[in-house]
């Protein structure tokens, strides 16, 4: 199956071709399709073009390095085309302050820069600032039914979460989200998403929005491509509490914290009741956690990293992994530093070239939807 796609090109690129049996996909299939992916991305990387990106709720933290980031600085580096959206409409799906949105936007691109995002070949760009990308959600939205919306497992998740926080109700902006997020990924002609298994719903949204529209506006030579998800291959990083790290559980540890922070915080880490360090997810996600972040700075496995360790304990397993987190984010945390001390000149300069290439090629989808859509007067 080749998926090719001509970034720079006004004609449609050709969509990935699939038919019907490639429609709904299960997870399993979708780990299959990853590991030929990677394989084609090492032998092509110039027929994929990534389209990834956060919400900026707050600077990264390790979850964030270690699930998503450094993963992207890989395929970056491996040539891939890469888009890189700060979603800030995404801030207010849920919530009616969105902090200070400058300020949060600079954090986040302060950690893009130092972990290893080239923005001379990666493009960062805010969703604000790009008007033709939003306006994709007009027609796209006209393409699924509330009911099809009320299903989406990430819609539902996103709702309880959101009611659990502050009571609010599902705004329309988290309703049709996962829409919007279409149009993220097809406004550029994304063809490859990496995302966490949970994730998977919404590429289906994705790529169902992509597919009925070429039935309904461009059934001769498909115009969208149907994208496909790369499954991230890390581990879900958990915070000092034990639960999923995330800013707005307060349990994580940022990029950019101090040394004393990161030793205050692995001490903080909850472990267990077992002296033996052994790796074992399932039984003991506390323990597998520290392993697989002290695995990840080492570059050795969590289990030969327990082996490592073993009677000595957790004491023990948690200065080493302090110890390899304080020495693999030094380089990071300098650049980050440097960086920060240049002024924000620089960093405003990344974002209005991204904003400005973004909007290049949103243009000219919604031109060229327009015209398929019949809509040129
Ligand atoms: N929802 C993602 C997050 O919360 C950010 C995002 C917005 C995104 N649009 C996207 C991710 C499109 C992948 C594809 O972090």
């Amino acid at each position: 199956m080749s998926v090719t796609i001509a970034p720079e090109a006004t004609t449609p690129p050709s969509a990935t071709p699939g038919g019907p049996a490639s429609t709904t996909r299960s997870a399993a299939a979708a780990r299959e399709r990853t590991a030929d992916l990677e394989q084609l991305i090492v032998q092509n990387p110039g027929a994929y073009r990534v389209l990834t990106g956060d919400r900026p709720t707050g600077a990264l933290h390790l979850g964030h390095l270690l699930g998503t980031v450094a993963n992207r600085v890989r395929l970056q580096n491996l040539g891939v085309e890469m888009f890189l959206i700060v979603a800030d409409y995404q801030v207010i799906t849920d919530r009616d302050d969105a902090g200070d949105l400058p300020a949060t936007v600079r954090e986040v691109l302060l950690d893009y820069l130092a972990a290893g995002i080239d923005p001379e070949c990666t493009t960062i760009f805010t969703h604000s600032a790009v008007p033709a990308l939003n306006q994709l959600l007009l027609p796209f939205l006209s393409l699924v039914t509330v009911a099809e919306l009320e299903r989406n497992p990430t819609v539902k998740a996103e709702s309880e979460a959101a009611a659990e926080r502050g009571g609010r109700g599902t705004s329309g902006l988290l309703f049709t989200y996962p829409v919007h997020q279409a149009a993220d990924i097809l406004f550029c002609h994304g063809n490859l998403v990496p995302v966490g298994e949970d994730q998977l719903p919404h590429l289906e949204a994705t790529r169902t929005v992509a597919r009925r529209f070429n039935q309904r506006y461009s059934a001769a030579q498909p115009y969208f491509p149907e994208p496909d998800a790369l499954i991230a291959q890390s581990p879900t990083i958990l915070g000092s509490d034990g639960g999923k790290m995330s800013k707005s559980r307060g349990n994580a540890l940022e990029l950019r914290a101090t040394e004393d922070e990161t030793v205050a915080f692995f001490r903080r880490a909850k472990t267990d009741a077992d002296r033996a360090i052994t790796y074992e997810p399932e039984r003991r996600p506390e323990i597998a956690n520290l392993l697989q972040i002290g695995a990840y700075f080492t570059g050795t496995s969590p289990q030969a990293l327990a082996d490592e360790v073993g009677s000595a304990g957790a004491g023990r397993l948690k200065t080493l992994v302090t110890e390899a987190v304080t020495e693999g984010l030094r380089p990071l945390r300098a650049r980050r530093r440097e960086l920060a001390a240049t002024g924000s000149r620089h960093l405003a300069e990344v974002l209005a070239r991204g904003n400005a290439h973004a909007n290049a090629i949103a243009d000219r989808t919604l031109d060229d939807v327009r015209d398929l859509m019949g809509m040129r007067y």
